[in-house]
């Protein structure tokens, strides 16, 4: 079976082609028009999208060696996202798919992230697992079901885990997406140079028990981070850059590993998978890797490609939802949506 999917959720313009369950071309353009806003701005994103999507998809074609003629489903995100990016490329998905005669398939872009890490593979792992989805938009952390139905076991509630990185280093002065570089300072800096907060962990410095509490809060590690700021002058900060890259990077990961492995243990699963843009993130694969060796945890991670923004992850959900029977028969209006809605199953709360 071929499948086209398509990704235009944020900045990324992607279009891959699935071919049996393999992946013959993943073509990614990342937009390099929000540099200076210090975050993504909707409207260019749409603009840009629209600008590239018919020769991103005409090139993951051609890599793929696959004609438009050739195809058996046409998939696209249909959110969460930005609405006018998220329209982009769902409306030109639907249409292609209406003018070929051929299947379209709504992928929910979290879901797809959920699964990237058996992009390839075939098979998602025996058992059950914990999913920890974290990128610029979501930070999610999931039970999922052999079945591959999943409950949201605990998610942010002010900024994602992308987020704390892209802020926090934008007050840095690193530019924007800041989670990479952040990455990089990290590796010669001391993340024990200064403790910034842990909110909602049971090593967080209130007498409240958070033991079973999966849900995230990164919007004091902001604040803590500009007290520092201020207190301390742009020499001493700037000499001390990589100690505090390393002491961010430590905060977010420490919550995140330290979520996942109680999740894990407290629902009784054996592995744990990452997936998202911050799954990049050297420390978090490292500190993961370790936390899940200690208690005997598999850990599935993504192929660096497949972290952040792809379309790779999304045909590869189309193909999972065709193999459980749960596409919509007549999709070619699916609506876009913004907000995140697990699609998979219920939220646990
Ligand atoms: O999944 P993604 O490409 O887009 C969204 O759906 O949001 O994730 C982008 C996010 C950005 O916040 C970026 O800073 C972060 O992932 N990111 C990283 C790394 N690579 C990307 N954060 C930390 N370390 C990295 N190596
Ligand atoms: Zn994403």
């Amino acid at each position: 079976m071929n499948i086209l999917g398509i990704e235009t959720s944020c900045d990324e313009t992607s279009a891959a082609l699935l071919v049996d369950g393999a992946v013959r071309s993943n073509v990614v353009s990342s937009q390099r028009c929000h540099g200076d806003f210090g975050g993504v701005v909707p409207e260019l994103a749409s603009r840009e999208h629209e600008r590239l999507i018919v020769s991103i998809v005409d090139t993951a074609l051609k890599e793929a060696n696959i004609q438009k003629s050739e195809l058996d489903v046409i998939a696209a995100t249909a959110g969460p996202g930005l609405i006018g990016a998220v329209m982009v490329g769902l409306c030109f998905g639907e249409g292609l798919a209406w003018a070929l005669g051929r299947p379209f398939v709504p992928v929910n872009h979290v879901e797809a992230h959920i699964f990237s890490p058996f992009i390839g593979t075939g098979a998602a792992p025996e058992g059950d697992f914990v999913s920890l989805t974290v990128s610029g938009g979501h930070t999610l952390l999931s039970v999922v079901h052999q079945d591959l139905s999943y409950e949201v076991v605990g998610r942010t509630i002010d900024d994602a885990a992308g987020e704390a990185f892209d802020k926090t280093g934008k007050m840095l002065g690193l530019g924007y997406p800041a989670g990479p570089v952040i990455d990089r300072l990290s590796r010669e800096g001391d993340p024990a140079f200064h403790r910034f907060p842990r909110a909602l962990t049971a090593s967080s410095r209130t007498s409240r028990s958070y033991r079973d509490n999966f849900d995230f809060s990164f919007s004091g590690l902001k604040t803590s981070v500009r007290t520092w700021l201020d207190r301390h002058d742009r020499a001493y900060v700037e000499h001390h850059m990589a100690d505090i890259a390393a002491s961010v990077q430590d905060a977010i990961v420490g919550v995140l590993v330290e979520k996942s492995i109680a999740a894990a243990l407290r629902f009784r699963v054996g592995a744990v998978a990452i997936a998202g843009g911050v799954s990049a993130n050297s420390g978090l694969r490292a500190a993961m890797g370790d936390a899940c060796r200690k208690q005997g945890l598999e850990l599935f991670i993504p192929d660096a490609a497949y972290s952040t923004d792809n379309a790779a992850m999304i045909a590869t959900m189309a193909a999972l939802m065709i193999s459980r029977g749960r596409v919509p028969a007549n999709a070619y209006d699916a609506p876009p949506f913004a907000r995140f809605i697990p699609a998979g199953s219920a939220a646990l709360k």
